[in-house]
């Protein structure tokens, strides 16, 4: 498999994943590259259900053999595949064979103690996929602080917290918007031109340094 596998992983339910990832592919597409979006969540299909409005093919694949199987299904013109995956509470199995497969993973966190607090279980799960990896490394993992809300101190408090337990955070950062929110029940436009645009941009998608 050629494409670059970007997976969006957090421990717990509703901190934003399905809302990045359908943004990311958005933004992927718009920049001309040929995008796949997999859904691995079962339980609430959100990749699947917001399906044709993103203009980019979907498919669903909740298996704990992710890592066996995408590859199999990902045609060799395909650039970039995002994974959205469920909460890693719910189903650890399925979101460890996704970090398997990852090149990259964003974990989406609102500057909150309840996000916060999540943040060092999933890296302790991210680094627990090193040894299932061929090359025997974690992939490189990369924190985005979303819904923030405009001129509130807690982005900034947060980036400070997260930066000092060691973690890399995207300069770019997501906030909450209403728009972003109904995005799931409509097509999405011009996201390049927008926040989410700004991080692909900030981490040009390369294999970013752990
Ligand atoms: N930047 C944002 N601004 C405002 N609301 C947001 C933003 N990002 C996500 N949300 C809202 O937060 C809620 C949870 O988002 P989302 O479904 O993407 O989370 P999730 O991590 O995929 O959840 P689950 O783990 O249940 O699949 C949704 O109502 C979504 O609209
Ligand atoms: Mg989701």
């Amino acid at each position: 498999m050629r494409a670059m596998v970007i997976a969006v992983v957090s421990l717990k339910g509703g901190t934003g994943k399905t809302t990045m990832s359908g943004h990311l592919l958005a933004v992927l597409h718009e920049k001309g590259h040929k995008v796949l979006g997999v859904d691995a969540d079962e339980e609430n299909q959100g990749l699947l259900i917001w399906g044709s409005l993103l203009r980019t093919p979907i498919i669903g694949m909740a298996v704990p053999t992710l890592h066996r199987q995408l590859p199999g299904v990902v045609g060799e013109d395909v650039d970039f595949v995002v994974l959205d995956t469920p909460p890693m509470k719910a189903a650890k199995g399925v979101v460890l064979s996704a970090l398997r497969l990852a090149d990259l993973v964003l974990i989406p966190c609102a500057p909150n103690t309840a996000e916060y607090n999540q943040v060092g279980p999933t890296v302790d799960l991210i680094a627990e996929s090193a040894d299932l990896r061929p090359e025997g490394e974690a992939p490189p993992h990369v924190l985005v602080l979303t819904k923030c809300k405009a001129s509130a101190a807690s982005p900034v408090a947060y980036r400070g917290l997260a930066e000092s337990d060691g973690h890399v955070v995207a300069r770019s950062q997501i906030p909450d918007r209403e728009r972003i929110i109904q995005s799931q029940s409509s097509a999405i436009v011009r996201a390049a031109a927008g926040p989410f645009g700004d991080l692909v941009d900030e981490l040009g998608f390369a294999k970013v340094a752990a």
